[in-house]
């Protein structure tokens, strides 16, 4: 299977799922990194992995649409079977999430549907959550508000800040997002609608 993933950052997560293909544990290969950033160091784990790395600014293109058209051509190169997005900072129009509807994911740090959008241990800590987290999901035109696949829990204790949080959250992004994308190369994972499918059995 060909995997596609975007990213803007650090790449961790690309990281995760490079081992997991170089294992064997995903059935599939990362044909590709897209940053939106120049500068992520994802590009530098994808070209240490043998993978084709890719840059693309939003500062090149007029607006958000012909941006998202060009990710779109530049993706479709690769013939994905998935594209994932890991740490990818850039809302995406309706008309490219639903060219790639049914076939892409994203995990967001936050025990959806609690805490959509940007801070989120930040304020799961103002808000004196015990219990945090991370959620895979499909993406949809809703933003962080596609149905979700897997989630994974961490407790939040008395002296944590958020960085303690964000570390621990990770972690466990580390196993989820991989065992997910394992489970869709392995064609066991569908989206239907609002709903996500494990073995046909909605999640
Ligand atoms: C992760 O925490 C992910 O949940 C969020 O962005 C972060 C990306 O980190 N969407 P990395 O680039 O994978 O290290």
């Amino acid at each position: 299977k060909s995997i596609v993933v975007l990213i803007s950052g650090n790449g961790s997560n690309l990281q995760a799922i490079l081992d997991a293909c170089a294992s064997g544990f995903i059935a599939g290969q990362v044909t590709a990194v897209i940053s939106s950033k120049a500068d992520a160091y994802g590009l530098t784990r994808a070209r240490d992995a043998g993978c084709a790395a890719h840059s693309l600014s939003h500062q090149d293109y007029q607006n958000r649409e012909d941006y998202d058209s060009a990710l779109q051509q530049l993706i479709e190169r690769y013939q994905p079977d998935v594209v994932v997005l890991a740490g990818f900072m850039r809302i995406l129009t309706a008309s490219f999430v639903t060219h790639f509807s049914g076939k892409l994911l994203n995990i967001h740090p936050s025990l959806l549907p609690k805490y959509q959008g940007l801070h989120t241990h930040q304020r799961a800590i103002e808000a004196g959550d015990s219990i945090h987290g991370c959620s895979v999901h499909f993406v949809t035109e809703e933003l962080d508000g596609g149905p979700v696949v897997l989630q994974a829990k961490v407790p939040i204790f008395a002296d944590d800040d958020a960085e303690t949080v964000a570390a621990r959250v990770h972690e466990q992004e580390y196993r989820i997002y991989p065992l997910v994308i394992r489970w869709f190369c392995q064609g066991r994972l569908q989206q239907q609608g609002n709903h996500a499918l494990l073995d046909n059995e909605p999640l």
